[in-house]
C-alpha cells in the first residue's frame, strides 16, 4: 500500500491503478459521483448514426441544443448559455466578474477558488457548522453579505457535504444580495438528484433577479463526464451576452450538442434515475444510521458525508476500502473536513452493499 499520504479526486483511477496496482477497470468508483445507470438509452440510440455530424461546424448559438434545455428546464431559451461542462462556466463568470471580496459557502468544490485565485481576486470561505448538519444558518449568512462582498458563491446541493439551501431560502438570500448589489453564483451540477428537485432549484427565481447565475453540467447526473457538456442559466441578458462576447466560438463540439439534444429529452431514464438514486441513497443512510461508529448527515446530492467517530482516519477507511476495489473520496483535502470525513457515491445496488459492510464493520 502507499506509504505518503494523498487524497484523491473521483478522477484519479490512473493515478490509483499505479500506485495501489488495482487495474483501472476493477475500481469501483464511489468517488466520481457519476449516475451508475450509465448513460441515456436514446443518448446511445441516436448516436449510432451521427458521426458525420463532425463534418460540419457547431452552430454560434446552438439554437437547437438551448431550446431541449429550456424545456428541459422550463425557462426561456433567451437566458440559457451552453458551455464545455460547467467548468468553462465557471471559469468564464469568475474572470469576468474577477471578485475583489468573494464569500463562498464551504467546504466546497475547490474549483471557485482556484478560479478566483487564478482571475487574482480574493475570497473568504463561510463555514457551514458540523454541530448543525452542514445545515445553513441563514441570518447569520446574511450578516457577512454586506456592501463591500462582491460575490457569493455556493454550490446546491453542496459538494461534499450534500446539503442544501431551500429555494426559499435561496430566494430571500437573493432579495438580500441585490439589497447589497452582491453578484450570486450557484452551481446546480448535483441538483436534479435531490429528493425534490423544485424545492431546490433557484430556476424558478431567474423572472425576478438579474444578478445571479446557476451552473449545472451533465457529467454527474447524466453520467458522461467525457462529453464535457454544462450550461448556465441568468437572469440578466446583459450579463449573458457579456459571457458570450468573452467565450470561445463551438466550444461544444457537433457531437456533445446532439448527445445533448437527446438526452433531455429522454423523459423515462430522467425518471428511472432520480426513483433509483432516492430510493437506493435512503436505504444506504437507513443502514449507516444504525452504527454507532459512523455520524450522517443529510443528504440531498447521490454522495453521502460520513463522519468517522471511533478514530479511524479518512486515508485508513480510504485504503481500507481500495483493497477491496471500492474507491471512496478522503475528504481530507477539503478545508474543514480534516481527517475524519468520508464521501461516497450511490452505485449499483449490490456495490453499495459490499461498501456499506465494510464501512460498517
Ligand atoms: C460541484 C461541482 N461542480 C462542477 C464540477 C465539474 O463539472 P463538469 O464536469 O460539468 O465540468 C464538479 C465535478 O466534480 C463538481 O463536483
Amino acid at each position: 500500500m502507499a506509504e505518503k499520504k494523498q487524497a484523491f479526486h473521483g478522477s484519479d483511477l490512473e493515478k490509483i491503478e499505479e500506485i495501489y496496482g488495482i487495474k483501472k477497470e476493477n475500481i469501483i468508483p464511489f468517488g466520481g459521483n457519476v449516475n451508475p445507470l450509465g448513460i441515456s438509452p436514446l443518448l446511445k440510440k441516436s448516436m449510432g448514426n451521427h458521426i458525420e455530424a463532425i463534418c460540419e461546424y457547431p452552430d454560434r448559438d446552438y439554437k437547437t441544443l438551448r431550446s431541449t434545455l429550456s424545456m428541459y428546464c422550463n425557462t426561456p431559451m433567451k437566458h440559457i448559455i451552453v458551455g464545455n461542462g460547467a467548468t468553462e462556466l465557471i471559469s468564464l463568470t469568475l474572470n469576468l466578474l474577477r471578485p475583489k471580496n468573494a464569500i463562498l459557502l464551504s467546504p466546497t468544490y475547490s474549483e471557485y477558488m482556484r478560479e478566483i485565485s487564478l482571475v487574482g481576486g480574493s475570497y473568504q470561505e463561510y463555514f457551514l457548522s458540523e454541530e448543525n448538519d452542514f445545515r445553513l444558518d441563514l441570518e447569520d449568512l446574511k450578516a457577512h453579505l454586506t456592501d463591500d462582498v462582491d460575490l457569493f458563491a455556493f454550490c446546491n446541493p453542496n459538494n461534499p457535504t450534500s446539503s442544501a439551501l431551500t429555494t426559499k431560502e435561496i430566494h430571500n438570500l437573493l432579495k438580500h444580495c441585490k439589497k447589497h448589489h452582491i453578484f450570486v453564483l450557484i452551481d446546480e451540477t448535483y441538483v436534479e438528484f435531490a429528493p425534490d428537485v423544485q424545492t431546490v432549484t433557484a430556476v424558478s427565481l431567474v423572472n425576478e433577479f438579474d444578478d445571479f447565475m446557476i451552473l449545472r453540467g451533465t457529467s454527474k447526473f447524466f453520467a458522461s463526464p467525457g462529453l464535457r457538456l454544462g450550461y448556465g442559466i441568468c437572469g440578466s441578458l446583459a450579463f449573458l451576452e457579456k459571457l458570450n462576447a468573452v467565450k470561445n466560438p463551438w466550444t461544444i463540439n457537433t457531437l456533445a450538442a446532439l448527445a445533448g439534444e437527446a438526452m433531455f429529452m429522454d423523459t423515462d431514464y430522467i425518471k428511472q434515475t432520480k426513483d433509483y438514486i432516492s430510493k437506493e441513497r435512503e436505504r444506504c443512510l437507513t443502514k449507516l444510521k444504525k452504527c454507532s461508529k459512523l455520524k450522517v448527515y443529510p443528504a440531498y446530492a447521490n454522495f453521502i458525508l460520513v463522519r468517522l467517530l471511533d478514530g479511524t482516519t479518512s486515508f485508513e477507511m480510504f485504503e481500507r476500502c481500495i483493497k477491496e476495489g471500492f474507491m471512496i473520496r478522503d475528504c481530507s483535502s477539503f478545508e474543514g473536513l480534516d481527517g475524519e470525513y468520508i464521501r461516497f457515491c450511490i452505485r449499483l445496488q449490490e456495490e453499495n452493499t459490499k461498501l456499506l459492510d465494510i464501512l460498517t464493520v
